[in-house]
């Protein structure tokens, strides 16, 4: 009778997922340096300098003709396996460069959730949805520490350029956390800092070394870091339950 019973609520709610324990990370410090690099917050993370938030006068910068050959966004799109039906998020859009690509991968039926913490950038992306009359892109407007989306509710994250501008690395990764699907994916995109020709200042880049230290003292696992762009590497995790102590 309860095997029945458990088989009835299956087939009502869905396979249930296994969310295991509550999520408890211990806080690494945020060290307030003397020193600092003009383009940092003079904020050390785990090791690593914080740098300052692009400002929305950049937008024109992210919308460049020439990232086209710079950063083979067709390529990062690819590499992305995005499927028609998921929820992705361009999390630190910008003004939207590769949310309206994904969108064309997840529909008809998915959609891009495309987040700030600026609204101009956010405004900017409703412009181009009404041009481009791309009805599956949802802009959502987020703070330094919440990603401003529901809890298990996104198949995939993509943060491009984005991480290393976080104010509050730690409360946006609890809460990265708390947005993905067991089993959805976060991305991160970062500038190659193992790469010396990549011509971009130094506390916009972020090593392979760095990005994992800091993702995997959360429940993720590392599944694979893509080198094939000519300028950022593509690293992807794999959200997993917390253990149960
Ligand atoms: C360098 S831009 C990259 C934009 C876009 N991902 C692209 O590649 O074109 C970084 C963006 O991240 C946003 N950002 C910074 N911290 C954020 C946070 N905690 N949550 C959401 N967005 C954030 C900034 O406002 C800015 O628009």
């Amino acid at each position: 009778m309860q095997v029945a019973a458990a088989l009835l609520l299956t087939l009502i709610n869905g396979i249930p997922q296994d969310k295991g324990a509550p999520l408890t990370v211990e806080k690494p410090p945020y060290v307030q340096l003397d020193r600092y690099d003009p383009d940092g917050i003079g904020v050390s993370y785990m090791g690593r300098e914080i740098a300052q938030v692009m400002g929305h006068f950049g937008a024109p910068w992210l919308d460049r003709p020439e990232r086209y050959a710079e950063e083979a966004p067709q390529i990062l799109i690819g590499a992305l396996d995005l499927k028609p039906g998921m929820i992705a998020v361009d999390l630190g859009a910008g003004s939207g460069y590769l949310s309206f690509p994904m969108a064309k991968k997840v529909a008809p039926n998915g959609k891009v959730l495309a987040t700030d913490i600026q609204p101009e950038m956010l405004a900017i992306i409703e412009g181009k949805k009404k041009r481009m009359n791309a009805k599956n892109v949802e802009t959502v407007l987020g703070t330094t520490t919440d990603t401003g989306l529901k809890n298990d509710s996104a198949d995939l994250i993509l943060l491009v350029d984005v991480y290393h501008e976080f104010d509050k690395p730690y409360e946006m990764m609890t809460s990265m956390w708390k947005s993905l699907k067991v089993g959805g994916r976060l991305v991160l995109v970062e500038y190659r800092k193992e790469d010396r020709r990549v011509p971009i200042k130094e506390v916009h880049k972020m090593s392979e070394a760095q990005v994992r230290k800091e993702v995997e003292i959360f429940p993720f696992k590392w599944v694979t870091t893509k080198k094939n762009l000519p300028r950022q590497h593509i690293i992807v995790f794999e959200k997993v339950p917390p253990k149960k102590s």
